[in-house]
């Protein structure tokens, strides 16, 4: 029987699945989406802050700094009751503007695309700064670990990484690391944005030490996940969703 676990939150949510994941689940109201990745005693819960969840998307460089305190107030709550978490924000309205503007999902220009990079990242991480500060005010040990340089890609997939020693050192002395999205230099097209999705799913397939994902949890803007656009009509909120471990969907059930 596997095992759930309940977060609130007033920051809403949506899922994407894990490979490495069993399954996930919604439940109404609760405004909880878990993917459950695999079980062991030194448990972790990663945490994606969409940026949905944390930006204003369409307001350039705009956080809703309300929905990161009452976030970091939560995680705050669950890190008190024995819980280790890893967190991994996305962009939102801080970074995507510049990668678009830059064309660095392509690796942008010949003569542009290093001033893409810098300021696509500068924007990031000023994100990650206000993110951090937030957990910081709720007492929690946060600090930033970034993908960029020391993780590169080939084609736009990840092709080395230089974070994963560097993640489990700072789990096994109480820091909780902070990840984003975040562009890559890339051995085929100079550079690619890599989401914090991707390094999510990243996480569940290669924490096989000392520290193993347990649940992972993504924040964004909906109340739920619906099985098209909750914007069109009759969108249908889904309450199960199982997942094989290739990824794939086996089945979908939905609130009668
Ligand atoms: C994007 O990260 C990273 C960039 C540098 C643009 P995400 O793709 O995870 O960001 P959100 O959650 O969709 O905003």
């Amino acid at each position: 029987m596997p095992a759930f676990s309940r977060v609130t939150t007033t920051a809403l949510i949506s899922v994407i699945a894990p490979a490495a994941s069993s399954f996930f689940l919604c439940r109404k109201q609760s405004l909880l989406t878990v993917a459950r990745c695999q079980e062991s005693e030194q448990e972790i819960i990663i945490v994606k802050l969409g940026g949905s969840a944390i930006t204003e998307k369409s307001v350039f460089e705009t956080v809703k700094k309300d929905k990161v305190h009452v976030t970091c107030t939560q995680i705050a709550t669950a890190s008190r009751l024995g819980k280790r978490h890893v967190i991994v924000h996305g962009a939102g309205s801080f970074g995507h503007f510049q990668a678009r503007a830059f064309g660095l999902r392509d690796g942008g220009d010949e003569s542009t695309w290093r001033t893409g990079v810098c300021q696509t990242r500068s924007s990031v991480l000023s994100l990650s700064g206000l993110v951090i500060k937030s957990m910081l005010d709720a007492s929690l040990p946060a600090t930033a670990v970034t993908l960029f340089p020391t993780s590169s890609s080939h084609k736009g997939r990840l092709f080395s990484i230089g974070s994963l020693a560097n993640i489990e050192t700072l789990l096994s002395l109480g820091f909780i690391p902070v990840l984003h999205g975040d562009v890559l230099l890339d051995s085929s097209k100079k550079c690619s944005v890599f989401s914090g999705d991707k390094i999510m799913l990243w996480i569940c397939e290669h924490f096989h030490g000392t520290f193993k994902p347990k649940l992972a949890v993504f924040l964004t803007d909906v109340a739920g996940v619906y099985d098209r656009p909750p914007t069109e009509p009759n969108a249908q909120l889904i309450k199960e969703i199982f997942v094989d471990y290739d990824g794939s969907v086996s089945s979908i059930s939905l609130y009668q």
